[in-house]
Protein backbone atom coordinates (compact mmCIF):
# COMPACT_ATOMS: atom_id res chain seq x y z
CA UNK A 1 0.00 0.00 0.00
CA UNK A 2 2.41 2.66 -1.48
CA UNK A 3 4.70 4.12 1.17
CA UNK A 4 6.61 1.84 3.95
CA UNK A 5 4.27 1.82 7.08
CA UNK A 6 5.59 0.41 10.08
CA UNK A 7 4.47 -2.91 11.24
CA UNK A 8 5.57 -5.72 13.64
CA UNK A 9 9.20 -5.39 14.52
CA UNK A 10 12.09 -7.34 15.84
CA UNK A 11 12.83 -7.41 19.46
CA UNK A 12 15.55 -5.39 21.08
CA UNK A 13 17.85 -6.18 23.42
CA UNK A 14 18.66 -5.37 26.92
CA UNK A 15 21.77 -2.87 27.09
CA UNK A 16 22.02 0.57 26.59
CA UNK A 17 19.48 2.35 28.19
CA UNK A 18 18.93 5.74 26.48
CA UNK A 19 20.17 6.93 23.27
CA UNK A 20 19.69 10.42 21.69
CA UNK A 21 19.60 11.20 18.10
CA UNK A 22 21.85 13.30 16.46
CA UNK A 23 21.15 16.57 14.23
CA UNK A 24 19.45 15.11 11.19
CA UNK A 25 19.69 15.95 7.21
CA UNK A 26 17.87 18.97 5.76
CA UNK A 27 15.46 18.50 2.88
CA UNK A 28 13.29 21.56 1.84
CA UNK A 29 10.50 22.13 3.56
CA UNK A 30 6.82 21.48 2.17
CA UNK A 31 4.92 24.64 1.75
CA UNK A 32 1.84 25.62 2.06
CA UNK A 33 0.50 27.23 -1.14
CA UNK A 34 -2.66 28.48 -1.78
CA UNK A 35 -5.23 29.93 0.36
CA UNK A 36 -8.13 27.79 1.69
CA UNK A 37 -11.68 28.94 0.07
CA UNK A 38 -13.78 31.11 2.26
CA UNK A 39 -15.93 29.82 5.05
CA UNK A 40 -19.14 31.22 5.31
CA UNK A 41 -20.50 29.89 8.36
CA UNK A 42 -17.13 30.28 10.55
CA UNK A 43 -16.76 31.62 13.76
CA UNK A 44 -15.80 34.69 13.41
CA UNK A 45 -11.65 34.26 14.51
CA UNK A 46 -11.67 31.11 12.45
CA UNK A 47 -8.26 31.24 10.29
CA UNK A 48 -9.20 30.49 6.73
CA UNK A 49 -6.47 30.89 4.58
CA UNK A 50 -3.71 28.47 5.26
CA UNK A 51 -4.74 25.12 4.23
CA UNK A 52 -4.49 23.35 1.51
CA UNK A 53 -4.53 19.52 2.34
CA UNK A 54 -7.21 16.88 1.06
CA UNK A 55 -6.52 14.08 3.09
CA UNK A 56 -5.36 13.73 6.65
CA UNK A 57 -3.75 10.54 6.62
CA UNK A 58 -0.62 11.37 9.31
CA UNK A 59 1.09 13.61 10.90
CA UNK A 60 4.70 12.66 9.58
CA UNK A 61 4.78 15.63 6.98
CA UNK A 62 2.12 18.03 8.58
CA UNK A 63 3.84 21.97 8.69
CA UNK A 64 3.88 23.96 11.72
CA UNK A 65 1.41 26.30 9.84
CA UNK A 66 -0.66 23.36 9.43
CA UNK A 67 -0.76 22.69 13.49
CA UNK A 68 -1.02 26.27 14.25
CA UNK A 69 -4.32 26.53 11.63
CA UNK A 70 -5.54 23.29 13.32
CA UNK A 71 -5.14 24.43 17.00
CA UNK A 72 -6.58 28.22 16.16
CA UNK A 73 -9.39 26.96 14.54
CA UNK A 74 -10.09 23.73 17.37
CA UNK A 75 -9.80 27.07 19.77
CA UNK A 76 -12.72 28.93 17.73
CA UNK A 77 -14.91 25.63 17.92
CA UNK A 78 -14.01 25.08 21.55
CA UNK A 79 -15.72 28.77 22.13
CA UNK A 80 -18.49 27.89 19.99
CA UNK A 81 -19.28 24.31 22.39
CA UNK A 82 -19.74 26.52 25.39
CA UNK A 83 -22.32 28.48 23.76
CA UNK A 84 -25.88 27.74 24.65
CA UNK A 85 -26.39 26.79 20.99
CA UNK A 86 -23.31 24.58 19.98
CA UNK A 87 -24.14 24.09 16.41
CA UNK A 88 -22.55 25.85 13.59
CA UNK A 89 -24.13 25.53 9.91
CA UNK A 90 -20.60 25.03 8.14
CA UNK A 91 -20.82 21.50 6.51
CA UNK A 92 -24.72 22.15 6.03
CA UNK A 93 -25.65 19.42 2.99
CA UNK A 94 -22.23 17.77 3.46
CA UNK A 95 -22.43 13.68 4.38
CA UNK A 96 -19.72 12.16 7.08
CA UNK A 97 -19.14 8.84 6.87
CA UNK A 98 -17.07 7.03 9.89
CA UNK A 99 -16.01 4.04 8.72
CA UNK A 100 -15.08 1.63 11.61
CA UNK A 101 -14.07 -0.85 10.55
CA UNK A 102 -11.91 -1.17 14.18
CA UNK A 103 -14.23 -0.91 17.03
CA UNK A 104 -14.15 2.70 19.04
CA UNK A 105 -15.77 3.97 21.87
CA UNK A 106 -14.15 7.87 22.04
CA UNK A 107 -13.04 8.51 18.21
CA UNK A 108 -16.12 7.41 16.70
CA UNK A 109 -18.63 9.19 19.47
CA UNK A 110 -16.38 12.34 18.97
CA UNK A 111 -16.03 12.82 15.08
CA UNK A 112 -20.11 11.80 15.31
CA UNK A 113 -20.90 14.46 17.31
CA UNK A 114 -18.28 17.15 15.71
CA UNK A 115 -19.90 16.57 12.36
CA UNK A 116 -23.45 16.76 13.88
CA UNK A 117 -21.99 19.92 15.34
CA UNK A 118 -21.38 21.51 12.05
CA UNK A 119 -24.82 20.47 10.80
CA UNK A 120 -23.26 17.68 8.52
CA UNK A 121 -25.21 14.59 7.82
CA UNK A 122 -23.96 11.71 9.41
CA UNK A 123 -23.39 8.03 8.18
CA UNK A 124 -22.28 5.38 10.46
CA UNK A 125 -20.93 2.04 9.61
CA UNK A 126 -19.64 -0.98 12.20
CA UNK A 127 -17.64 -3.67 10.50
CA UNK A 128 -19.65 -6.50 12.34
CA UNK A 129 -23.34 -5.55 11.18
CA UNK A 130 -22.64 -4.62 7.54
CA UNK A 131 -22.33 -6.43 4.09
CA UNK A 132 -18.47 -7.25 5.17
CA UNK A 133 -19.72 -10.13 7.11
CA UNK A 134 -21.47 -11.43 3.19
CA UNK A 135 -17.91 -10.80 2.01
CA UNK A 136 -17.79 -7.31 0.47
CA UNK A 137 -14.37 -5.75 0.03
CA UNK A 138 -13.34 -2.58 2.03
CA UNK A 139 -13.01 -0.84 -1.81
CA UNK A 140 -16.32 -1.45 -2.44
CA UNK A 141 -17.63 -0.69 1.07
CA UNK A 142 -16.36 2.84 0.47
CA UNK A 143 -17.45 2.62 -2.95
CA UNK A 144 -21.08 2.14 -1.69
CA UNK A 145 -20.95 5.28 0.60
CA UNK A 146 -19.16 7.73 -2.30
CA UNK A 147 -22.41 6.86 -4.04
CA UNK A 148 -24.63 8.02 -1.23
CA UNK A 149 -22.98 11.20 -1.68
CA UNK A 150 -20.47 10.81 0.73
CA UNK A 151 -17.85 13.82 1.08
CA UNK A 152 -15.82 12.99 4.04
CA UNK A 153 -14.73 9.87 5.28
CA UNK A 154 -13.52 9.17 8.81
CA UNK A 155 -11.70 5.60 8.40
CA UNK A 156 -10.34 3.00 10.79
CA UNK A 157 -8.90 -0.10 10.34
CA UNK A 158 -6.95 -2.73 12.46
CA UNK A 159 -4.30 -2.98 9.52
CA UNK A 160 -2.38 -0.09 8.71
CA UNK A 161 -2.35 1.71 5.48
CA UNK A 162 -6.35 1.04 4.41
CA UNK A 163 -7.03 5.10 5.08
CA UNK A 164 -4.54 5.36 2.47
CA UNK A 165 -5.55 3.14 0.20
CA UNK A 166 -9.19 4.23 0.18
CA UNK A 167 -7.75 8.01 -0.49
CA UNK A 168 -5.59 6.74 -3.22
CA UNK A 169 -8.51 5.03 -4.93
CA UNK A 170 -11.11 8.82 -4.08
CA UNK A 171 -8.38 10.31 -6.15
CA UNK A 172 -7.84 7.62 -8.71
CA UNK A 173 -12.17 8.09 -9.43
CA UNK A 174 -11.23 12.46 -8.93
CA UNK A 175 -14.51 12.57 -6.65
CA UNK A 176 -12.54 15.18 -4.25
CA UNK A 177 -14.04 12.93 -1.50
CA UNK A 178 -11.57 13.55 1.57
CA UNK A 179 -10.18 10.79 3.63
CA UNK A 180 -9.27 11.00 7.79
CA UNK A 181 -7.24 8.39 9.50
CA UNK A 182 -9.01 7.72 12.86
CA UNK A 183 -6.37 4.64 13.22
CA UNK A 184 -4.80 2.43 11.20
CA UNK A 185 -3.15 -0.28 13.11
CA UNK A 186 0.25 0.68 14.07
CA UNK A 187 0.07 3.37 12.05
CA UNK A 188 -1.04 6.27 12.61
CA UNK A 189 -3.83 8.27 14.65
CA UNK A 190 -3.54 11.76 13.66
CA UNK A 191 -6.52 13.35 15.11
CA UNK A 192 -5.63 11.93 18.65
CA UNK A 193 -2.36 13.56 18.09
CA UNK A 194 -3.44 17.03 17.48
CA UNK A 195 -6.14 16.65 20.02
CA UNK A 196 -3.11 15.91 22.69
CA UNK A 197 -1.52 18.67 20.79
CA UNK A 198 -4.42 20.81 21.49
CA UNK A 199 -4.97 20.06 25.13
CA UNK A 200 -1.29 21.08 26.01
CA UNK A 201 -1.40 24.30 24.32
CA UNK A 202 -4.26 25.01 25.39
CA UNK A 203 -3.34 24.44 29.02
CA UNK A 204 -0.10 26.83 28.87
CA UNK A 205 -2.37 29.65 26.82
CA UNK A 206 -6.20 29.35 26.52
CA UNK A 207 -6.40 31.91 24.09
CA UNK A 208 -4.15 31.40 21.76
CA UNK A 209 -2.65 27.71 21.60
CA UNK A 210 0.33 27.17 19.39
CA UNK A 211 3.10 24.94 18.34
CA UNK A 212 5.57 27.16 20.00
CA UNK A 213 4.38 27.00 23.09
CA UNK A 214 5.54 23.63 23.78
CA UNK A 215 9.31 24.25 22.77
CA UNK A 216 11.88 23.08 25.81
CA UNK A 217 9.33 21.47 27.25
CA UNK A 218 9.88 18.16 28.73
CA UNK A 219 7.10 15.40 27.46
CA UNK A 220 7.40 11.41 28.41
CA UNK A 221 5.57 9.04 26.11
CA UNK A 222 5.88 5.92 28.44
CA UNK A 223 4.22 2.07 27.75
CA UNK A 224 3.18 0.00 25.02
CA UNK A 225 5.26 2.18 22.22
CA UNK A 226 5.89 -0.76 19.85
CA UNK A 227 2.15 -1.23 19.19
CA UNK A 228 0.65 2.51 19.82
CA UNK A 229 -0.51 4.64 16.67
CA UNK A 230 -0.88 7.24 19.01
CA UNK A 231 3.08 7.55 20.22
CA UNK A 232 3.83 7.44 15.88
CA UNK A 233 1.26 10.36 15.58
CA UNK A 234 2.75 12.50 19.00
CA UNK A 235 5.80 12.05 18.42
CA UNK A 236 6.10 13.82 14.94
CA UNK A 237 3.97 16.98 16.36
CA UNK A 238 5.90 16.93 19.38
CA UNK A 239 9.62 16.98 17.32
CA UNK A 240 8.21 19.39 15.06
CA UNK A 241 7.41 21.51 18.29
CA UNK A 242 10.94 22.07 19.54
CA UNK A 243 9.50 19.93 22.73
CA UNK A 244 11.98 17.28 24.91
CA UNK A 245 10.61 13.91 23.45
CA UNK A 246 11.65 10.96 25.75
CA UNK A 247 10.24 7.57 25.04
CA UNK A 248 10.10 5.25 27.63
CA UNK A 249 9.06 1.30 27.75
CA UNK A 250 10.77 -2.13 28.26
CA UNK A 251 12.60 -3.29 25.45
CA UNK A 252 10.08 -5.51 24.28
CA UNK A 253 7.75 -2.63 23.58
CA UNK A 254 10.72 -0.08 22.30
CA UNK A 255 12.31 -2.53 20.40
CA UNK A 256 15.64 -1.07 18.74
CA UNK A 257 14.25 -1.33 15.21
CA UNK A 258 11.74 1.31 15.77
CA UNK A 259 14.50 3.61 17.00
CA UNK A 260 16.22 3.01 13.32
CA UNK A 261 12.49 3.42 12.47
CA UNK A 262 12.10 6.85 14.24
CA UNK A 263 15.48 7.92 13.10
CA UNK A 264 15.21 7.39 9.17
CA UNK A 265 11.95 9.33 9.34
CA UNK A 266 13.48 11.89 11.11
CA UNK A 267 16.51 12.18 9.14
CA UNK A 268 14.32 13.07 5.94
CA UNK A 269 12.72 15.52 7.62
CA UNK A 270 13.39 18.97 8.02
CA UNK A 271 12.71 20.24 11.47
CA UNK A 272 14.01 23.37 13.79
CA UNK A 273 14.97 23.48 16.30
CA UNK A 274 16.83 19.73 15.43
CA UNK A 275 14.85 17.12 17.11
CA UNK A 276 15.45 15.85 20.61
CA UNK A 277 14.69 12.89 21.73
CA UNK A 278 15.39 10.12 23.99
CA UNK A 279 14.97 6.77 23.95
CA UNK A 280 14.85 5.09 27.05
CA UNK A 281 14.29 1.49 28.55
CA UNK A 282 13.67 2.26 32.15
CA UNK A 283 11.17 4.91 33.42
CA UNK A 284 13.38 7.47 36.07
CA UNK A 285 15.15 8.90 33.39
CA UNK A 286 12.13 9.62 31.27
CA UNK A 287 10.14 11.01 34.17
CA UNK A 288 12.97 13.00 35.95
CA UNK A 289 11.88 17.22 35.54
CA UNK A 290 9.20 16.05 32.73
CA UNK A 291 6.43 18.80 32.34
CA UNK A 292 4.11 16.22 31.08
CA UNK A 293 3.55 12.16 30.91
CA UNK A 294 1.60 10.44 28.09
CA UNK A 295 1.09 6.95 29.19
CA UNK A 296 -0.22 4.24 26.65
CA UNK A 297 -2.43 1.40 27.27
CA UNK A 298 -1.00 -1.82 26.74
CA UNK A 299 -2.28 -3.21 23.32
CA UNK A 300 -2.85 -7.13 24.20
CA UNK A 301 -5.22 -7.46 20.57
CA UNK A 302 -1.68 -5.99 18.51
CA UNK A 303 0.62 -8.03 20.84
CA UNK A 304 1.47 -11.33 18.70
CA UNK A 305 3.85 -13.21 21.58
CA UNK A 306 4.47 -12.60 25.30
CA UNK A 307 6.03 -9.37 25.43
CA UNK A 308 6.06 -9.12 29.41
CA UNK A 309 6.94 -11.40 32.52
CA UNK A 310 3.27 -9.94 34.58
CA UNK A 311 1.12 -7.05 34.14
CA UNK A 312 1.79 -6.96 38.06
CA UNK A 313 5.91 -6.46 37.19
CA UNK A 314 5.01 -3.72 34.62
CA UNK A 315 2.90 -1.71 36.81
CA UNK A 316 6.01 -1.36 39.24
CA UNK A 317 8.52 -0.45 36.80
CA UNK A 318 6.08 1.72 34.20
CA UNK A 319 2.73 2.19 35.68
CA UNK A 320 2.22 5.48 36.53
CA UNK A 321 1.42 6.46 40.06
CA UNK A 322 1.79 9.82 42.17
CA UNK A 323 4.49 8.18 43.87
CA UNK A 324 6.41 8.00 40.68
CA UNK A 325 5.40 11.42 39.13
CA UNK A 326 7.46 13.51 42.28
CA UNK A 327 10.36 13.06 39.91
CA UNK A 328 8.72 15.32 37.38
CA UNK A 329 8.28 19.05 37.64
CA UNK A 330 5.83 19.72 40.33
CA UNK A 331 2.99 20.89 38.13
CA UNK A 332 3.05 17.98 36.06
CA UNK A 333 0.18 16.66 34.34
CA UNK A 334 -0.85 13.36 33.20
CA UNK A 335 -2.36 12.17 29.47
CA UNK A 336 -3.77 8.84 28.36
CA UNK A 337 -5.51 8.15 25.10
CA UNK A 338 -8.03 5.88 26.56
CA UNK A 339 -9.24 3.03 26.80
CA UNK A 340 -7.35 2.78 30.43
CA UNK A 341 -6.10 -0.80 31.36
CA UNK A 342 -6.79 1.08 35.34
CA UNK A 343 -4.29 0.00 37.75
CA UNK A 344 -1.67 -1.10 34.77
CA UNK A 345 -0.31 1.69 32.80
CA UNK A 346 -1.59 4.24 35.35
CA UNK A 347 -2.93 3.64 39.22
CA UNK A 348 -7.00 4.26 39.52
CA UNK A 349 -6.58 6.81 42.00
CA UNK A 350 -4.60 9.10 39.61
CA UNK A 351 -5.84 8.54 36.67
CA UNK A 352 -9.21 10.30 38.57
CA UNK A 353 -7.07 13.04 40.50
CA UNK A 354 -7.63 16.50 38.40
CA UNK A 355 -4.91 17.91 40.07
CA UNK A 356 -2.78 15.64 37.81
CA UNK A 357 -5.32 14.07 34.82
CA UNK A 358 -5.72 15.46 31.93
CA UNK A 359 -7.65 12.55 30.51
CA UNK A 360 -11.37 13.88 30.85
CA UNK A 361 -10.01 17.18 28.71
CA UNK A 362 -8.53 15.20 26.47
CA UNK A 363 -11.96 13.97 25.41
CA UNK A 364 -13.52 16.95 25.93
CA UNK A 365 -10.92 18.41 23.48
CA UNK A 366 -11.52 15.88 20.99
CA UNK A 367 -15.05 17.64 19.73
CA UNK A 368 -13.80 20.99 19.30
CA UNK A 369 -10.48 19.35 17.02
CA UNK A 370 -12.40 16.52 15.16
CA UNK A 371 -14.72 19.42 14.43
CA UNK A 372 -12.17 21.66 13.19
CA UNK A 373 -10.41 18.69 10.93
CA UNK A 374 -13.87 18.39 9.56
CA UNK A 375 -14.27 21.90 8.94
CA UNK A 376 -10.58 22.73 7.29
CA UNK A 377 -11.13 19.32 5.02
CA UNK A 378 -15.12 20.19 4.23
CA UNK A 379 -15.16 23.85 3.80
CA UNK A 380 -13.90 23.75 0.14
CA UNK A 381 -16.53 21.25 -0.84
CA UNK A 382 -19.71 23.60 -0.43
C1 LIG B 1 -6.28 3.94 19.58
O1 LIG B 1 -7.20 3.77 18.84
O2 LIG B 1 -5.11 3.66 19.25
C2 LIG B 1 -6.62 4.45 20.95
O3 LIG B 1 -7.02 5.74 20.89
C3 LIG B 1 -5.56 4.18 21.94
C4 LIG B 1 -5.67 2.76 22.35
O4 LIG B 1 -6.42 1.99 21.74
O5 LIG B 1 -4.99 2.41 23.29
Amino acid sequence: MGKRIWGQGELGARGKTCFKFSPLVPLSPCPLVSPAPSAPHSPKSMPTNTWNRHHILSLADFTTTEYDTVLQTAASFQEVLSRRTKKVPTLQGQVVANLFFESSTRTRSSFELAAKRLSADTLNFAAATSSMTKGETILDTAKTYLAMGTDIMVVRHREAGVPNAIAAEMDRLGVGVSVLNAGDGQHEHPSQGLLDLFTLCTLIDPASPRLELLKGKKIAIVGDILHSRVARSNIWSLIASGAEVHLAAPPTLLPKLFAEYISEELGVRNYSPTPQLFLHWQLEPALQNADFVMTLRLQKERMTAHLLPSLREYHQLFGITRTKLQLCKPNVKVLHPGPVNRGVEISSELMDDPEFSLIQSQVTSGVAVRMALLYLLGSGKT
